[in-house]
């Protein structure tokens, strides 16, 4: 299989690459940067711009199978880039597909496209796109990702199958994202429990979540594949308690467990606050706390994972247990 990996140089992409490379496929990248490991690994490094539609559309000649992994992640105020990266890139995406007739893509989306600022416990892909209240709470990348996801599904016909998988809480080693963030945020001081301590959350070990994608698409290329013009949860299948987690995740780092909390009322306010402040000048950076992360951190969410299981044979081969050894082999020695 002739592959593409859109943000094959980042943190999920990288994973989703390697196994395509180790069980013999041909791969191409595309990202924004140049990536010599990955050439090194005999992958094709195509340097561009999933919001520039020439330049994608180049990437999707001679491809059997569009991993489109790419995104901009965050929680900053200003839109533009988001929309720009994460929902007008995956139109182009699409398009480039089309031009270049290939047969199938998976998408990877986020579960954060059905939050609604409410507890969500055990839901499965029937919930409905929350474009209303992201749009309404200024959630820019969840937002921008229901886009993507609403129009890769919607592309799915018969000379092109598509579906979206939306892992939830992604970790594991090489991570830049979200174990760097807690790691300073501790170190700092400056991080907080967001109410009574009792949400429970999935998460994902990065490697399972590599090879859902996989699955996902091997199982587009059957005839009458169940997974086309569909979307999948993704996790560990083990929701674990939000805090007690952070906590494991902060004592690999050997950094004490979180002690201040913050109810989430409060944090809530803080969330409009600081929202209000950045827009108005125009920070680009994340605010130190936004509406939308107020009510992740307080609330539960976690996914029935039956229709991936059933539809394409998803299991986390690698336990919470084993992943936790493993970041933290990683991390020691990092250090
Ligand atoms: N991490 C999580 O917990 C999580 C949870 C749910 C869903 N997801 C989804 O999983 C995917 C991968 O996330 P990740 O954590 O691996 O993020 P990541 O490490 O930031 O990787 C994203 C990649 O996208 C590329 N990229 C960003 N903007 C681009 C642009 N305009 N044109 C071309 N390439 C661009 C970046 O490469 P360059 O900088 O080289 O361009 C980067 O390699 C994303 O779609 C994200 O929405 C992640």
């Amino acid at each position: 299989m002739h592959t593409l990996v859109t943000g094959g140089g980042g943190f999920l992409g990288r994973y989703i690459v390697e196994k395509l490379v180790a069980r013999g496929d041909r791969v191409r990248s595309f990202g924004r940067r140049d990536y010599r490991d990955l050439a090194a690994l005999g992958v094709e490094v195509v340097r561009g711009d999933i919001s520039d539609q020439q330049q994608i559309a180049a990437a999707c000649a001679d491809i059997d199978c569009v991993f489109h992994v790419a995104a901009r992640p965050g929680t900053s105020v200003l839109p533009r880039p988001y929309y720009q990266a994460n929902t007008l890139g995956t139109q182009h995406v699409l398009a480039g597909c089309r031009r270049h007739g290939v047969p199938r893509l998976v998408y990877t989306s986020s579960p954060s496209v059905v939050f609604s600022g409410v507890d969500q416990t055990n839901i499965d892909e029937t919930a409905p796109l929350a474009l209303d209240w992201l749009a309404r709470h200024q959630s820019y990348y969840s937002h921008s990702k229901a886009l993507g996801e609403q129009a890769v599904l919607s592309a799915n016909d018969g000379p092109l199958r598509t579906c979206a998988l939306r892992p939830h809480l992604i970790w594991g080693p090489r991570d830049a994202h979200l174990l760097p963030r807690l790691i300073a945020r501790a170190k700092a001081g400056r991080l907080r429990r967001v109410g009574n301590g009792q949400n429970r959350v999935d998460s994902i070990y990065v490697e399972n979540a590599a090879d859902a994608h996989l699955l996902a698409a091997d199982a587009l290329a059957r005839e009458n594949s169940p997974v086309a013009g569909n979307a999948y949860f993704l996790s560990q299948g083990e929701p674990v308690n939000c805090w007690e987690w952070i906590d494991q995740l902060l004592a690999l780092a050997n950094l004490p467990p979180v002690k201040k909390s913050i109810s989430p009322q409060a944090a809530w306010r803080l969330g409009a606050a600081c929202e209000a402040g950045y827009r108005l000048l125009r920070i680009q950076q994340e605010p130190p706390m936004t509406r939308f992360v107020a009510a992740q951190l307080a609330t539960s969410h976690w996914f029935d994972l039956s229709a991936a299981v059933h539809d394409f044979g998803y299991r986390p081969a690698i336990s919470s247990e084993d992943g936790m050894r493993r970041l933290g082999c990683w991390l020691s020695k990092q250090a």
